[in-house]
């Protein structure tokens, strides 16, 4: 497939570099955004791992440097690095953060990045310039509490730097792996709502060729639904899936098996969709989450029970219901 020069990702876990694969849609769809500009700050959801983070890098570069265009990223969850935590296209923002900068890093620079661009923008101006401001992770970083008031404040900036900037347009993205603040976040108006996917199976395909597994494509498919972060994982493992599962269920699963009990989980690992409340508190652990096939900008595979998707709920990774099926039977 051709899409212009590559663009690699350095894999620390593996100590590999590999391209990214495919993300057309979403791209499309982010473009269009940043074209456009968002009314309400825009929050993405979707598994941990499945690659938020590393399609909203590649998008930001991909940009392209413009004096037109204002980008800035934002890592809420890098401690230490400032170079991996943000990333301005225009060098002036870097200068600002430096007064500010107290560790964790990432928190504390999404906390201050609007007064940020104001500054910017009281030095610079922003008329007929579009702003695009990505916050990557931050409502983790920032907990819980803070959520509705953060967003609410990112709403009101939108258009702030409008009417006192005359920017000619405004984009703020989020994302967000952790399922209490998306349910947060859907009390509002003043955010939309959108969901992103694992990769689709042939673009999985192409991203797994790439780490040189010794065991059958399918399987590892089977297993992971097509998430990259679960499949490096896979591979740290040495790629014995019986080895992986056994440490995912003393990870993750376990805890669940006691907090929502045995019975239960056992149903939900054979559907999805069999008990609403509890769906959602496993929403909570970071195991399932709640799909919503209107407001997504990825392809979600159909209704598929055996890679644990459901109508309306879906487990992560299928993984989490092999290792409930196999280990918390007995
Ligand atoms: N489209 C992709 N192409 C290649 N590798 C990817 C892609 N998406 C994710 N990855 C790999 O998977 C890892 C996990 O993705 P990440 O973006 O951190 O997930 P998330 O932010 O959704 O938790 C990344 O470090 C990267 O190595
Ligand atoms: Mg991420």
């Amino acid at each position: 497939m051709n899409r212009g020069p590559s663009y690699t990702i350095y894999v620390e876990e593996l100590d590999k570099v590999i391209n990214f694969v495919d993300r057309e849609d979403e791209a499309l769809w982010f473009r269009d955004i940043v074209s456009r500009g968002t009314a309400f700050p825009v929050t993405i959801y979707g598994p941990e791992g499945c690659g938020k983070t590393a399609f909203l890098r590649y998008m930001v570069r991909g940009l392209g440097v413009s004096r037109d265009m204002v980008i800035v990223y934002v890592d809420a969850l890098e401690h230490f690095d400032v170079g991996k935590a943000l990333f301005a296209s225009y060098k002036e923002v870097f200068e600002f953060i430096q007064d500010l900068i107290s560790i964790p890093l990432g928190a504390s620079i999404a906390r201050a990045i609007m007064s940020v661009v104001s500054r910017f923008a009281q030095r610079i101006g922003l008329e007929g310039k579009s702003v695009v401001v990505v916050l990557d992770d931050v409502y983790r970083a920032i907990g819980l509490d803070e959520v509705d008031r953060y967003t609410k404040s990112l709403y009101e900036w939108i258009g702030y730097l409008h009417e006192r900037y005359k920017a000619s347009n405004v984009a703020i993205v989020l994302t967000t792996s952790e399922g209490m603040s998306k349910r947060i976040l859907s009390k509002h108006t003043y955010v939309s709502i959108y969901m992103m996917w694992n990769l689709p199976k042939k673009s999985f395909e192409e991203f797994v060729e790439q780490l040189n597994p010794h065991i059958d494509a399918e399987a590892i498919w089977m297993h992971t639904g097509g998430n990259p972060r679960a499949t490096i994982d896979l591979a740290r493992h040495g790629w014995s899936i019986d080895k992986w599962l056994s440490k995912i269920y003393e990870d993750r699963i376990r805890r669940a098996v006691h907090i929502i009990g045995r019975d239960k989980i056992l149903q939900l690992a054979e559907n999805p969709d069999f008990d609403w409340a509890i769906a959602e508190k496993l929403e909570e652990l970071n195991l399932m989450i709640e799909l919503r096939r209107s407001s997504a900008i990825s392809q979600i595979p159909k209704k598929d029970l055996d890679l644990g998707i459901g109508e309306e709920w879906a487990w992560q990774i299928p993984a989490y219901r092999y290792a409930i099926t196999r280990f918390a039977k007995s």
